[in-house]
């Protein structure tokens, strides 16, 4: 009985109506056409464009006010605010459709800030109280994405202009010292009366599978036929043996270009630290 199912009807809004999907809770900012600021309310916001041209998506009502924003000045700030039920009870508010921006504002309990080095009336001011707001800019050409679905409903795809995050969870994404902020959980609108949110909890971590990456002949075998003028030292290459078999060429191919970008013409592992530390120069900042 432990791993029977149930199959369930498959309604519209399935993420909410038919199944338990988490989703984040992020306040939009964008401009209405008066000028105002307005604040809404989404959960259908997902990474896209994941390599090279960073995206979100960002799905809403056709109708909406961020909608017609987006459309008008392609502009949007997703702000992604912390677990508190006084945040939540408000953003719930502002979830309610058919206000004007102005009637919003007057209810808000957020604060607006301006985003530094950024011509204001152009890009939407962030949410204050957020853990970290993303600056994004419409993509609307139709070759790169073009969803054809329901009138009613519209698919932004959203390039990552900049990210910007508070001091304190700056530090502890460069040093990953493991601390989260706690971002609330959103189930949805399940029951025609309420929002339900859940609180999130101090993450554990769980170290990646050991020997099922390669062996070091095949590391060596790559390392010999990647650049003649980069060198690889045994131990740098029993350093990447962990690496799963399908993107070992693709990360090796990297840390050579990595490695003459930065003048060194043998690889060890003091090298393999220096360049695999992404983050090497924030973390002196
Ligand atoms: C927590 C929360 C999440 C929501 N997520 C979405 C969403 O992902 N897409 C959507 O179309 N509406 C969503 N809504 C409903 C919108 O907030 C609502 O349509 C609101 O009127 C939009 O505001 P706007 O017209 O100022 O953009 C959500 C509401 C709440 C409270």
């Amino acid at each position: 009985m432990k791993h029977k199912f149930e199959e369930i009807r498959v309604l519209d809004n399935f993420y909410q109506t038919s199944s338990f999907y988490p989703m984040p809770v992020v306040l939009v900012t964008t401009y209405s056409e008066s000028g105002a600021v307005n604040i809404g309310p989404y959960s259908l916001v997902f990474p896209f464009g994941i390599a090279d041209k960073h995206a979100m998506m960002l799905i809403s009502r056709v109708d909406s006010n961020t909608s017609m924003n987006i459309q008008r000045t392609k502009k949007a700030v997703l702000n992604f605010i912390p677990y508190n039920k006084k945040i939540l009870k408000n953003t719930v508010r502002l979830g309610f459709p058919g206000q004007t921006a102005e009637e919003k504002l007057d209810d808000s309990i957020f604060t607006l800030i301006p985003v530094d080095g950024e011509e204001n009336g152009v890009v939407p001011p962030i949410i204050g109280e957020s853990i970290q707001s993303i600056v994004c800019t419409w993509d609307d050409n139709e070759d790169i994405f073009r969803y054809k679905g329901r009138e009613d409903e519209s698919h932004y795809l959203l390039r990552i202009d900049k990210i910007l995050i508070k001091p304190n969870w700056y530090k502890s994404l460069v040093n990953g010292d493991g601390k989260f902020p706690s971002l609330p959980i959103d189930y949805g609108y399940r029951d025609n009366q309420y929002f339900w949110f859940a609180e999130h909890k101090a993450p554990y971590k769980e170290p990646l599978p050991k020997g099922k990456g390669v062996d070091i002949d095949t590391v060596r075998y790559q390392a010999d036929r990647l650049d003649p003028e980069v060198f690889w030292t045994d131990e740098a290459c029993e350093r990447i043996v962990a690496i799963p078999r399908v993107f070992l060429k693709r990360a090796m191919t990297q840390i050579v270009e990595q490695a003459k970008e930065m003048g060194y013409s043998t690889i060890t592992p003091e090298v393999l630290d220096i360049i695999r530390d992404k983050r090497n120069q924030e973390k002196r900042r």
